[in-house]
């Protein structure tokens, strides 16, 4: 499974070029490779409507945990569904960070997320603090240990994003990263829920990543705003 997280990137009409662009890089990529568009909420409707049959499916930024209500500045489940949407992004770092996003809401927007059909893709990962101070597993397993509670473990991604990667050029190595979604895989009774590496992913590193035992996919923020580049890594060897 590969996923383009375009974070704040994007207006309608630069989604529907891309579209125009990358579709046709993937018309032969095997039916098995997921290819999934993480796109602002403005650009799902438009971009569902352009994908002309092909296997690119789309997922959303946030989902709220209420069906309605009053919740000014968030977007419910019924509404992601109805413009095409198939997969939701739920607890990146970056919302932990800047929107603080507490693991608790993570759960609760996960439980909204599947309650609508939609499957959720977990993000964890420790800071560069806590990897430095040796708490990395420690950090991994309270992340997915209150995440989880209650989450239907049949339809759910997990995305582990070595945070001091993401955004910076510093790769997690990709054994390293392995060894990492190794211990992941252990916390969990289903061992096949996929589970994806994020940070840094470039089209030079995306064919040794693929290599990796543990590793089911990636999620590739900078590198998937470019349609040739993102359609190499999804096309990875
Ligand atoms: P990056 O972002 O590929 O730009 O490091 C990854 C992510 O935020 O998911």
């Amino acid at each position: 499974m590969i996923v383009a997280n375009w974070k704040m990137y994007k207006t309608q009409a630069e989604s529907l070029e891309f579209l125009q662009a990358f579709i046709p890089q993937v018309k032969t990529t095997a039916p098995e490779r997921e290819i999934v568009l993480c796109a602002p909420f403005t650009a799902l409707g438009i971009m569902f409507k352009n994908l002309n049959g092909s296997q690119v499916r789309l997922g959303a930024q946030n989902v709220h945990w209420a069906d309605t209500g009053a919740y000014t500045g968030e977007i419910a489940g019924s509404m992601l569904v109805e413009i095409g949407v198939n997969y939701v992004m739920l607890g990146h770092c970056e919302c932990r960070q800047w929107l603080c996003e507490t693991d608790e809401i993570v759960n609760l927007r996960l439980k909204a997320a599947q309650r609508h059909g939609l499957t959720p893709i977990l993000c964890v990962g420790e800071t560069k603090k806590q990897r430095d101070a040796g708490e990395t597993e420690k950090v991994l397993i309270n992340q997915l240990r209150q995440a989880l509670v209650d989450v239907d473990r049949s339809n759910l991604v997990i995305a582990y994003e070595a945070i001091w990667a993401i955004g910076t050029g510093h790769t997690c190595e990709p054994s390293q990263a392995n060894q990492v979604i190794g211990l992941i895989r252990e916390q969990l009774d289903n061992k096949d829920i996929p589970i994806l590496y994020g940070g840094s992913v470039k089209t030079n590193n995306i064919d040794e990543i693929m290599t990796q035992s543990e590793i089911d996919g990636v999620m590739v923020g900078g590198a998937s705003l470019d349609p040739i580049n993102f359609a190499r890594i999804v096309n990875y060897k």
